[in-house]
């Protein structure tokens, strides 16, 4: 029940981050990715929100992900487009392919969904060692939900048929010491005012310090390593930064 992203969930995802839907990094990672011409690899692809403008950019990105639901949506809207990306289920911390990779990309603060230091290391190695020497890895953190979450949120979105979904949100737990915040989140689908299917998450995100994810890279093997305030690559991140991104090389 934790981080599952289960059938409504995934239904809402789609919903509300829709593909063509982006918050400035679709933009900035088909910049940063300009002129790769290997292999692409996006865990925790989602729906397609990020890997189809990719595709549609002419990269060669295939992808993983822990939910069904979420593949279920990223394979339809691919073959809308007539895409067929290699796309697996598959974990942060058991992914494994033959091949390497030019480069890595893992969006929308996808890492912070892993709750504890020590599996995220681990995923950072495993990163650095499906990367072909130089590959670049290039991912998202949100550093400011952390306190902006704590009162009770529903909102509400239509359905293709006309249905209602609803996602009530709540701060349970907060562990300082952990870094990490626990929420439910509760999905309701209601036909003409009538509840036919609930799902409840528990929704766990690990809050990093920048300078703590620089250190966890270097220990991975990482070098080169560039932050990024709100995708003005190379700009110190700031305080009031919505988002901060990390990019750097494979060694050797
Ligand atoms: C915020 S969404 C990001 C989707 C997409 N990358 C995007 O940019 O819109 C997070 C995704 O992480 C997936 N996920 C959660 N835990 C995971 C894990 N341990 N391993 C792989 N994927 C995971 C979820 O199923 C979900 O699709």
């Amino acid at each position: 029940m934790n981080n599952t992203y289960g059938r409504l969930a995934s239904h809402v995802y789609n919903l509300d981050k829709y593909i063509g839907k982006s918050f400035g990094d679709v933009e900035y990672y088909r910049a940063r990715l300009e002129g790769c011409a290997g292999p692409i690899l996006e865990p925790a692809v989602g729906n397609g929100r990020a890997l189809i403008p990719l595709l549609e950019a002419g990269f060669d990105v295939c992808g993983f992900d822990a939910s069904e639901d979420m593949l279920d949506y990223c394979r339809a809207q691919c073959a809308e487009r007539g895409f067929a990306p290699a796309l697996s289920r598959q974990t942060f911390e058991s992914f494994t392919y033959q091949q390497r990779f030019d480069a890595i990309v893992v969006p929308a603060g996808s890492l912070q969904l892993i709750g504890h230091h020590a599996v995220a290391s681990a995923v950072l190695r495993r990163f650095h060692d499906h990367l072909a020497p130089a590959g670049r890895l290039i991912f998202d953190l949100y550093p400011n939900d952390m306190v902006a979450d704590l009162q009770p949120n529903i909102r509400s979105w239509q359905t293709e048929t006309g249905d209602l979904l609803t996602l009530n949100s709540q701060r349970v737990k907060t562990d300082i010491i952990g870094q990490t915040t626990v929420s439910h989140l509760r999905y309701d689908l209601w036909q003409v005012g009538r509840l036919v299917s609930s799902e409840l998450e528990f929704f766990t995100m690990r809050w990093w310090g920048v300078q703590e994810m620089v250190l966890t890279l270097q220990a991975a093997g990482f070098v080169d390593i560039v932050v990024t305030g709100d995708y003005a690559f190379g700009r110190a991140p700031q305080h009031g930064d919505h988002v901060v991104t990390f990019e750097c090389q494979r060694s050797g």
